[in-house]
């Protein structure tokens, strides 16, 4: 029997030995490890490749999306409106400045987001919007900021899923007035540990955003305001500029991953696969199938040796910490269905063809048995 992790990063590892431990002995040498040239540099990196004039590195992504927040003044008082089935992180920094998360149920087909949806839960208190870009599939950003555009909105990608990916013609991450992402090391573009960047145009917004992150201050021992230390440090930005360069390939790999199941997999009349947009270029952080059977087949799956995830299998709104915002239970019947059926396979860069079909044929052999 063979093992399929659900996730690696023991190619991307190998890959970019050389270039890593060149870098490290780069780093011993100068022994500066916080708020130096590596940071600068891919900050810069980072904004070129969105075609946005600022990036700023920060902490993580949740503390992305928390300081592009209160950079805009979101807070007490305001409404933020959500994906109600985002990874807590999306919640939580709209709860961290005072302000509502409100849920906005996602399009069961693409699990993202929509106008449509979003426009029945604008009140006057509404203040930005949050798309996830899920899975690493873009959202429908023309129609979004359309919406806002009429309702004097600001939207505030949440990029942390789809780093790389394309919608019409532009990269995620730069529609947005101010974009968060996350480098957390599962992520499409990952860190050696902890990281997030926030991606804008706007240089005042960018300028708060680093003073909030760096204790409220501009110059050494002067603060402007109460801060948090939420910095990228130079370890994360220099591993982060070695894998931007492999970034492109690396999600060409998983897309490819991904063209396998669909081929293998679309006969199977229980599985919903994920679909891909014509607008849009996937970066299929996950690849995501439906099923009803879902309990059934990761178990099974699991005696194949193929492991695989849930993302996610509690939604933010039937969580404890979520209690006070009282959704119950059948209140957000799509987000509440996807988190019963969701299942996420096997996929990373360098995930062989082999590999790929062995866990399309134990798919076979579960739900075809
Ligand atoms: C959609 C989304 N938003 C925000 C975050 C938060 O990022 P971090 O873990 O770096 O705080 C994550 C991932 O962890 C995420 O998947």
């Amino acid at each position: 029997m063979k093992h399929i992790p659900f996730f690696t990063l023991t190619h991307q590892n190998v890959e970019i030995e050389r270039e890593v431990q060149a870098f490290y002995k780069e780093l011993h040498a100068d022994a500066w490890y916080v708020l130096g040239e590596r940071v600068t540099q891919f900050e810069k990196e980072y904004a070129a490749y969105h075609s946005v004039r600022h990036c700023v590195g920060v902490g993580n992504g949740l503390d992305a999306l928390t300081l592009s927040l209160r950079a805009l003044k979101v807070g007490k008082g305001h409404e933020v409106i959500v994906p109600a089935n985002s990874f807590i992180a999306t919640l939580l920094a709209v709860t961290q400045v005072g302000a509502m998360p409100v849920l906005a149920e996602p399009d069961p087909n693409t699990f993202n987001i929509t106008a449509e949806e979003i426009e029945t839960k604008i009140t006057e208190r509404t203040k930005a919007i949050i798309p996830v870009h899920l899975y690493g599939l873009p959202c429908e950003m023309n129609q979004i900021l359309a919406l806002a555009e009429k309702n004097d909105l600001y939207v505030i990608e949440d990029n942390a899923q789809a780093h790389g990916a394309i919608y019409k013609g532009r990269k995620t991450g730069s529609f947005g007035i101010v974009n968060a992402t996350s480098f957390y090391p599962v992520k499409p573009l990952a860190a050696y540990g902890d990281g997030g960047a926030v991606t804008t145009n706007d240089e005042s917004l960018a300028q708060q955003i680093r003073m909030f992150g760096n204790y409220g201050s501009e110059e050494k021992y002067f603060y402007e305001t109460t801060g948090i230390n939420s910095r990228l440090d130079e370890i994360q930005a220099g591993i982060l500029s070695i894998k931007l360069n492999h970034l492109d390939r690396w999600n060409e790999e998983r897309r490819q991953t991904a063209a396998i199941y669909s081929s293998a997999l679309k006969e199977i009349t229980d599985l919903i696969l994920p679909v891909a947009s014509p607008d849009s270029t996937h970066v299929y952080h996950q690849y995501v199938v439906r099923t009803e059977r879902r309990d059934e087949l990761k178990e099974q799956l699991q005696k194949y040796g193929v492991q695989t995830g849930i993302h996610y299998p509690v939604p933010p709104h039937l969580q404890k910490a979520y209690e006070f915002l009282n959704t119950k239970k059948g209140s957000l019947p799509v987000t509440e269905t996807l988190a019963e059926t969701v299942l996420s396979l096997p996929i990373y860069p360098g995930m062989k063809k082999e590999e790929t079909e062995y866990v399309c044929d134990a798919i076979k052999n579960c739900l075809q048995a």
